[in-house]
């Protein structure tokens, strides 16, 4: 079975002492993960190594960045590069998350740049696309996503696509509560595969986990996880409610 993954994306919330707290909750159960179910917390910089100290060995948890920059090093104040990133071990980071492509403004063409420093460094992009709701209600949503998959992935190799993780996530569905029926995420994952199969083949394509995003909630992950090519989920609000997150890992495919 492909990678089933359950993102915790922390946003910009929290202090170094709720942050603690909120792992050590979430951790309480123990929860043993299967070969191909991992957990991921993306938080904010400044607290990736308390929170990959806090994680320990155990097996199959990891810690992310939430964002990089596209330059390699440099005079750009306040940014932190992937290289720094390798320096401390982590190994995932969230690119091209709607927040950051609608205030900073962040480009399909950025986002490549960004794709290419983290694999440079070993480290697994969680590349982030979706539609907003105008284009939705246009119908448009199948050109907008495969225009970000094909501006942002399409220069890479085989070998480096294998190695990326995408999240769909719907703008309209993030943190409003509204999520997208089974039925549009299923339909969106199984375009993304089919773009991703036309140029690289079903035998990579059917390898690259696509996890859902936007209100996914304690209540509606088992339903949405089910789905044949949905293989988990990158989760906002309900991620800060160390209950709700313990039910969102416990929905993952077995
Ligand atoms: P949400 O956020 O779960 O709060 O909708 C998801 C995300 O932005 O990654």
């Amino acid at each position: 079975m492909r990678k089933q993954i359950a993102a915790a994306n922390w946003k910009m919330n929290g202090n170094a002492q709720q942050a603690e707290t909120l792992l050590r909750e979430v951790m309480e159960p123990r929860i043993k993960l299967k070969n191909h179910q991992f957990v991921i917390f993306a938080v904010p910089f400044p607290f990736l190594q308390q929170v990959k100290r806090q994680l320990g060995n155990e097996t199959n948890y990891s810690v992310s960045a939430q964002n990089i920059s596209e330059h390699a090093s440099g005079a750009y104040t306040g940014e932190v590069s992937a290289e720094m990133l390798k320096s401390i071990e982590i190994k995932y980071c969230i690119v091209g998350h709607s927040e950051r492509r609608e205030y900073f403004g962040e480009t399909n063409a950025q986002l490549a740049q960004k794709i290419n420093l983290l694999l440079k460094n070993d480290i697994t992009p969680i590349f982030c696309c979706g539609e907003p709701l105008n284009i939705r209600e246009a119908g448009g949503q199948d050109k907008h996503v495969e225009t970000q998959v094909q501006e942002s992935l399409f220069h890479l190799s085989a070998d480096d696509l294998k190695k990326i993780v995408i999240a769909y996530e719907p703008i309209w569905a993030i943190g409003t509560g509204k999520t997208a029926t089974t039925g549009q995420a299923q339909e969106m994952h199984a375009f993304i595969r089919s773009v991703l199969s036309k140029k690289y083949g079903n035998d990579i394509s059917s390898l690259i986990s696509i996890l859902y995003g936007g209100s996914v909630k304690a209540n509606n992950a088992a339903e949405i996880f089910g789905s044949p090519d949905v293989d988990g989920g990158l989760v906002g609000g309900a991620s800060l409610v160390a209950k709700d997150f313990i039910q969102i890992i416990n929905a993952l495919k077995s």
